[in-house]
């Protein structure tokens, strides 16, 4: 497939790395939060006028959470022949990159070959970014999934969901004051691609037994990611508790999206739409957008395509797909020339309401019957929210908050936007850096696109400006960027997490560079939903990674426990 020309900044290749746009699948449609959580012993609870905590310490949720997952974590090193007591346990998590369809797909793998291996249980969390969060989400649909890997697997390339399902599910939430294109992307990666449409309550996953390891989804503020300072950026989310993790700062998860002013809860709006972690950001160029529009417009057919049989309808399908690409693949470069930055965005501006009124007028052609009525339906309330660009934002729950703490991005916002956090590591790494988790082992595969080493060197030195320590990366490993091997351990020595990065490609499954990047554009984000064969290849590509370094990870594990003996050892003897 051919893209379009027009300038550096928009090939597909620098759009993909420069935006990480379409590596943010990300799905979890969790519309109604439940009541709080109740029942945690020996910690203050937080007075009704206290909604915000601000603290660098677990909330009183997790830490319970975690506490009684340690027992699980005992049990499973004690079957894997690791000796490890409730006193040494270790603090292990698994990080799982952002890219698209890939990650999603290729996470379930890992995750699957884990389980089979007794990996599962070791860990303490799960933690996800982009298109590993939509998997994710998929997953904790399962109250018992680390039991129930095979059939999670199995989902992927089962039946899709009927259109009329995804259209149902809209249907209600076009009710809400708050319907934005963010319910259009929802349905369209979840529906369309994670083939479920989910409406659990996140505060569900609060109250489950410690079966599974505890989720951390992560996102970052869209105005202090372009403006603000560091603290400012990165945003956590766990069913317990939502906020800032460097400013420490935090609402219960049940609030966000709650109305505050000066930490007074204003309003109480029970429903918060996770939905909106993935929502796309940076795009304030004009030429980005013309190929995002493209690309959900792509999407948006795939959605419709959804368990469609009938031939003429499917070529009415490929028709439009066609449509779209030809619009895409006009080589308009001679029409940009010599154009001032302000003709060239007019430009763009028109060359996106062309693909929208192609949409239109594509429906407008069909057949009369229930296909048309279904696909109108749906293009009426999509089109318009998709060419406004319209987000659904969440309501800033530090808004007018007095703590000098507070940078001027957030203080004086009475709404904020969570945007794909792979924008600024494609790993969620800035979590799981310091005192607060207090991790010892980090397994990483690695499912990015782009500069292998990228989201290791980013967390490194964001690591570093939040002065947490991060292990030291070999600055002759970076070399190996176009043909890694397949994992690296990079050692923690003192406070440092070990960090074990397994690349999707790599010099196992690949037998040169060109192979991998071969592999890479084969697998890109920028496409149709895998094909059922393209989905089992990269299942079984990210399982034999797994096999292949269960001896490090488990000499890893083993050395974490030691780490945590010596430590409390010293402790005790100082
Ligand atoms: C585990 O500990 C027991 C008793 O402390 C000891 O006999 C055994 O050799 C240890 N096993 C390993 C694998 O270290
Ligand atoms: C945890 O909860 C699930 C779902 O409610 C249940 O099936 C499972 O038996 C529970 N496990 C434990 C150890 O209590
Ligand atoms: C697009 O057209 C210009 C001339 O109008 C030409 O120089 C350029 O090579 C073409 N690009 C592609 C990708 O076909």
């Amino acid at each position: 497939m051919a893209y379009p020309n027009y300038h550096g900044g928009l090939k597909p290749q620098n759009f993909l790395r420069n935006s990480n746009w379409s590596v943010c699948l990300f799905v979890l449609i969790i519309a109604h939060l439940g009541p709080p959580v109740n029942g945690m012993e020996g910690i203050p609870a937080i007075t009704p006028e206290q909604h915000i905590r601000c603290s660098q310490s677990l909330s009183a949720g997790e830490r319970e959470y975690v506490e009684k997952r340690k027992q699980v974590v005992v049990e499973s090193l004690n079957r894997l022949g690791i000796n490890c007591t409730e006193d040494s346990v270790p603090h292990i998590a698994l990080l799982a990159s952002g890219g698209g369809q890939r990650a999603a797909v290729a996470l379930m793998g890992s995750l699957h070959q884990m389980e089979q291996d007794g990996l599962l249980d070791p860990l303490l969390y799960l933690g996800g970014v982009s298109g590993s969060t939509w998997s994710m989400t998929s997953l904790y649909s399962d109250p018992c999934w680390s039991g129930n890997m095979e059939q999670a697997v199995s989902r992927l390339t089962g039946p899709g969901v009927q259109l009329e399902d995804s259209l149902d599910w809209l249907e209600e939430r076009i009710k809400e004051e708050d319907f934005s294109l963010t319910d259009i992307w929802a349905v369209i990666t979840s529906a369309g691609i994670m083939n479920q449409m989910d409406r659990r309550r996140l505060s569900d996953e609060a109250s489950r037994n410690v079966t599974n390891p505890y989720p951390i989804y992560s996102a970052i503020e869209k105005h202090c990611y372009s403006h603000g300072p560091i603290e400012g950026k990165w945003f956590e989310i766990t069913p317990h508790e939502s906020g800032f993790t460097e400013l420490g700062l935090f609402v219960k998860t049940s609030h966000l999206g709650s109305r505050f002013q000066a930490g007074e809860l204003m309003e109480e709006r029970p429903e918060m739409d996770m939905v909106r972690l993935q929502v796309p950001g940076q795009i304030d160029d004009a030429g980005d957008q013309y190929l995002h529009v493209y690309h959900i417009l792509i999407k948006l057919t795939a959605l419709i395509r959804a368990n469609i049989r009938d031939p003429s309808r499917l070529a009415e399908l490929d028709n439009l797909q066609r449509i779209l690409e030809d619009e895409i693949n006009q080589n308009r470069s001679s029409l940009l020339e010599s154009k001032s930055p302000e003709e060239r965005q007019q430009l763009f501006q028109i060359w996106t309401l062309e693909l929208i009124r192609a949409v239109e007028t594509w429906s407008e052609s069909l057949e009369e019957g229930l296909f048309k009525k279904r696909v109108s339906w749906l293009t009426k309330h999509a089109l318009p929210l998709i060419l406004k660009w319209e987000w659904g934002m969440t309501r800033n729950f530090l808004y007018n908050y007095q703590d000098s703490a507070v940078p001027p991005c957030l203080h004086m916002k009475e709404s904020f936007l969570l945007i794909d956090a792979g924008l600024l590591i494609n790993v969620p790494y800035p979590p799981f850096l310091g005192d607060k988790r207090d991790i010892d082992l980090i397994i990483a595969p690695e499912y990015s696109a782009g500069n292998m080493f990228e989201t290791l060197t980013l967390a490194r030195d964001y690591a570093a400006k939040v002065k947490k320590p991060f292990p030291k990366i070999d600055d002759k490993v970076l070399e190996e960027k176009d043909w890694p091997k397949d994992c690296y351990v990079f050692e923690g020595k003192q406070k440092e997490p070990t960090i074990i990065f397994m690349p999707l490609f790599n010099r196992q499954n690949c037998k040169d560079a060109e192979e991998v990047s071969k592999k890479m554009e084969e697998y890109s984000t920028f496409q149709l939903p895998f094909t059922p064969d393209k989905i089992e290849f990269l299942l079984e590509t990210a399982k034999a990674n797994m096999k292949n370094n269960k001896d490090i990870i488990l000499r890893e594990v083993h050395k974490a426990v030691q780490r945590r003996e010596s430590r409390r050892n010293s402790d005790i003897s100082s």
